[in-house]
């Protein structure tokens, strides 16, 4: 590698051609290899990379991860500090915007996201079409996606104005949508928003108000709950951003965008992580049976939900500041007792050569789910509540992306190994066993 020029130097040995391609930030660019011929009139060389796991799809000034020293900062800030200091309006501003926000603009900040919280009375009917069983993250799923119909103006995505009215929207109807879809699945009255609240006290209103005429939230409750979101507000590249900003790359609105990212978050590999944790612990039952449970997932059945992360290969800052939270929460709720399987779950895994090889460390979702039930939050409701947290992160990625001049609508390369061409063959002439038998074993 010529350090010097930053370029590197490829040579083809099938021609002894050499290439010089340019190196900026650490990366070549894919486009590159074009230039690199593997036949006369063909393309040119790609890159092929699967799940995408060492190619970069954008810059980035958003969050920043060194998974190996477990560090992840938003603008800059280390999400210890923003935990200890901010609270969640104050870190999706930051997010949002780039920078911490004056006094003034905190207010204004504040304000714009509470005008926003109520939902069109529509909206509500449209969430009692599902059925009393529907799981919250669906409800939450279909009613942001219709809720582009309700504003057919942010498809105007290259106007400020508009991109800045969609992202107030979202981060102020998110909670009052997640606490509706939980309401209509326990048949039980919807809760107005109460702008009174903060953020995360006006959700846990939503949620759990009853006949009282004011909610008042536990302060220690509300404030583990806004450090949860905190957490969750973004997390650079991950699948449900990913799927974000690939959807906003054909410029759909930013309300189907979310939609999207939601559905990608609700996948027990992503954010349902958290939800699947409870079932397992549940499932374990006791520390007498965890070397079992360990045994299992080291032989290639069931994983450790909770453990390993694509990008942390240390112990995930988040969920070192939640195992923190926890105590906290145990001190109103009293102490869930899947807490001591968690705890000796991890001590055993992490003294374990299959885990220590491959760096598996427990992520985000190994203890929040803990906290969320001990809250007297509903397991369906966990990936419910990453969603929430996460909109501002899918939003700031999103605005990003649209002022990106580098993007381009997301259309990755294949490599087609399929059939080369053959002719059409009727109906009446594919035999079952004969010589033209179609073939009938594949994915679907
Ligand atoms: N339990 C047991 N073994 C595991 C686990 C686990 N939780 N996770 C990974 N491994 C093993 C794999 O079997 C593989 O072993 P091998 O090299 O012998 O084949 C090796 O570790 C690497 O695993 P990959 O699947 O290649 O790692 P990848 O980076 O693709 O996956 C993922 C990351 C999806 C998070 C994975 O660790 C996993 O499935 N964890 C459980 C689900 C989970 O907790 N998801 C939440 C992630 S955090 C978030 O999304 C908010």
């Amino acid at each position: 590698m010529d350090m010097a020029n930053s370029t590197i130097s490829v040579i083809d040995n099938r021609t002894g051609k050499r290439y010089e391609l340019p190196i900026e930030y650490d990366a070549i660019r894919a486009t590159d290899l074009a230039q690199i011929k593997v036949t006369p009139e063909g393309p040119g060389l790609v890159s092929y990379d699967p799940a995408l796991l060492n190619t970069a799809a954008c810059k980035s000034k958003i969050s920043f991860i060194d998974g190996d020293r477990g560090i992840l900062r938003y603008r800059g800030y280390p999400i210890e500090e923003l935990a200890e200091q901010s609270t969640f309006l104050e870190t999706a501003y930051l997010v949002v915007k780039g920078e911490l926000p004056t006094t003034s603009h905190f207010r204004m900040w504040q304000h714009n996201i509470k005008m926003h919280t109520l939902v069109h009375e529509n909206l509500k009917h449209f969430i009692e079409g599902f059925r009393y069983d529907a799981h919250p993250m669906g409800i939450l799923i279909g009613t942001v996606g219709a809720l582009s119909t309700f504003y057919p103006e942010a498809k105007r995505i290259t106007d400020l104005e508009s991109r800045r009215v969609q992202t107030r929207r979202l981060i102020g109807k998110m909670p009052t949508i997640a606490a509706f879809a939980y309401r209509h699945s326990r048949g039980l009255p919807y809760v107005y928003p109460d702008n009174d609240l903060s953020y995360t006290g006006n959700f846990l209103s939503m949620m759990f108000k009853m006949t009282e005429l004011k909610y008042r939230p536990d302060p220690i409750l509300e404030r583990a709950l806004d450090v949860l979101f905190i957490l969750h507000a973004d997390h650079e590249q991950n699948c449900s951003t990913t799927t974000m900003r690939a959807i906003g790359s054909a410029h759909s609105d930013p309300y189907a965008c979310v939609a999207g990212a939601a559905a990608a978050l609700g996948g027990p590999r992503h954010g349902s992580a958290n939800e699947e944790v409870i079932h397992m612990l549940r499932e374990i039952g006791s520390v007498d049976k965890i070397p079992a449970v360990i045994k299992e997932a080291k032989s290639g059945g069931a994983r450790l939900t909770g453990f390993g992360h694509r990008v942390y290969k240390n112990y995930d800052p988040r969920a070192k500041i939640i195992k923190k939270i926890a105590y906290d929460v145990f001190e109103v709720t009293g102490k869930n007792p899947l807490i001591d399987i968690a705890l000796e779950l991890e001590r055993i895994a992490l003294q374990d050569d299959y885990f220590v090889k491959r760096k598996l460390y427990p992520n985000v979702d190994f203890y929040s789910g803990i906290i969320y039930e001990a809250m007297g939050i509903p397991i369906a409701m966990f990936p419910v509540l990453f969603a929430l947290a996460r909109t501002s992160g899918w939003m700031a990625q999103w605005a990003e992306m649209v002022l990106d001049e580098e993007q381009k609508i997301t259309r990755p390369k294949q490599i087609y190994l399929g059939h080369d061409e053959r002719r059409y063959v009727p109906l009446d002439q594919r035999r079952d066993g004969g010589a033209l038998e179609t073939e009938v074993v594949g994915p679907l």
